[in-house]
């Protein structure tokens, strides 16, 4: 197996390392190309490019794998928690007994917001989007932990790990609250992560509210199968702000920002609006799908295609097994579960799904399930970020941990004018 690959520039050979990961996935290592040769690389878009070395997710896209530190994401969804998940991602290894109590113990003190955060949601428009709202309050923490920014002290990092996941909980509990007008709930300290979140989310003062033993596990399933996706948008975006030492709370509320586009996160309350259109014309499917395919049309078939699954999304598939079974434990029956379904089968049959390898992905299903749940659409993004909260933690801890300490900083070629002299007013045309 070569170590080097050659490469020819205006007559000059240059050897440029391979490095091969733990998967045998290759790269060409070409740090000091620019140095060398006065080259650079063109890939928009980052399909061909690497920008880091991470032990946290794997992704085999063409065989449809993915594994949280070399777990496949089946178990996981299956046998874990979100809690033991998110601590997985972070810390490296599965938590012993006592850590994973030492974790939840830290989870459940410090799920409060300051109080004074709570006069920022009457800010907001009854409109505003909740991850409008997510992402502000995110950034605004901040200014409660002044001491605890420096992303080079571990010891600020690690009070800071279990406090952002705490929180922002309660901050998209909060803000589903204030958007339907209800009081909002404060969290109960006898609850685990999930539990509390629907707790939060579904209580409210003038009754009791029993916390329902199936939604919590449906909610642990969709959280993990949500929790890391390697250098994703949001991921990339989270690790790039971090990179300039931004704090921990102002690269988490980029990472906000980025998974709202329709493109990422945004997608599942996209698919939802799809599918009540489709069920408003009758359930015409065929239409949907004629749509897609009209490149004039500016519509895509929302939660179908992925940058990396050229196969199927494992994701997609655990969440399509367990959509019948939730929706019949929880006795309901939805009819856009129904077109979800034809809406697959018959873009699966199409030949310009099948030859652009276009399948459903995460997003196509996990809406109908949130849905069942009595989540309203807005808030399906914000479940979104919820889920990808440990996985971008892991991942701005890796790369202040392991990463190079340089600030992300691409190039481009340059098409525009070379040089001109200014024109003044009079004489321009
Ligand atoms: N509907 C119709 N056509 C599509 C779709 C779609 N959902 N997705 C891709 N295509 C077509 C493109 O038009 C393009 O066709 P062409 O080769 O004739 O020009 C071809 O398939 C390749 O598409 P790209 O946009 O180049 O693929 P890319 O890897 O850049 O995009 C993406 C991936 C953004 C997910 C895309 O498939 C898409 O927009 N899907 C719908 C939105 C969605 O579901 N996003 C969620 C992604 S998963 C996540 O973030 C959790």
């Amino acid at each position: 197996m070569s170590e080097f690959a050659e490469l020819k520039l205006d007559g000059k050979t240059y050897k440029l390392p391979i490095i091969t990961g733990t998967e045998d996935e290759k790269a060409i290592d070409i740090r000091k190309l620019r140095a060398e040769t006065n080259y650079i690389t063109l890939d928009s878009g980052y399909g061909n490019s690497g920008s880091c070395q991470s032990s946290i997710t794997f992704i085999d896209g063409d065989k449809g794998i993915l594994r949280y530190r070399g777990y496949p994401i089946e178990q996981l969804a299956e046998k874990s928690t979100f809690t033991e998940t998110a601590y997985l991602l972070v810390y490296g290894k599965l938590p012993t007994a006592t850590e994973l109590a030492d974790f939840r113990e830290m989870l459940t003190r410090h799920s409060l917001i300051h109080e004074d955060m709570l006069h920022f949601y009457d800010g907001y428009p009854s409109t505003a989007h909740p991850m409008a709202i997510l992402s502000s309050m995110v950034c605004s923490l901040s200014s409660y932990y002044p001491e605890w920014l420096d992303p080079h002290d571990q010891n600020q990092v690690n009070q800071l790990v279990p406090r952002v996941l705490s929180k922002i909980r309660t901050i998209a509990a909060y803000s589903f609250k204030k958007s339907i007008g209800q009081p909002v709930i404060y969290p109960k300290n006898s609850l685990d992560y999930c539990a509390n979140f629907l707790y939060m989310m579904f209580a409210v003062p003038s009754e009791p509210y029993e916390v329902d033993e199936e939604m919590v596990k449906t909610l642990n399933m969709l959280l993990i199968l949500h929790a890391d996706h390697e250098q994703n948008c949001s991921t990339s975006t989270v690790r790039m702000v971090g990179s300039s030492d931004a704090n921990l709370f102002a690269s988490i509320a980029a990472g906000i920002l980025a998974l709202w586009g329709p493109k990422h996160g945004g997608a599942n309350q996209e698919v939802m609006e799809m599918l009540e259109t489709i069920q408003r014309n009758d359930g015409d499917v065929k239409k949907a799908i004629e749509m897609a395919k009209d490149k004039n049309s500016g519509f895509r078939l929302m939660g179908f295609g992925h940058r990396v699954y050229k196969n199927h999304d494992p994701r997609a598939q655990v969440i399509k097994k367990a959509c019948d079974r939730i929706l019949a434990k929880m006795n309901r029956v939805d009819p856009l579960l129904e077109i979800a379904k034809r809406l697959e089968e018959a873009a699966l049959k199409d030949s310009y799904f099948v030859d652009r390898k276009l399948y459903p992905n995460v997003d196509f299903y996990s809406g109908v399930i949130y849905r069942a749940m009595g989540i309203p659409t807005p808030m399906f993004t914000v479940m979104f970020a919820l889920g990808r909260l440990p996985g971008w933690l892991a991942q701005w801890v890796e790369m202040h941990r392991d990463g190079e300490g340089r600030i992300d900083r691409p190039r481009q070629i340059y098409k525009g004018e070379t040089v001109r002299d200014y024109t003044p007013i009079a004489q321009r045309k």
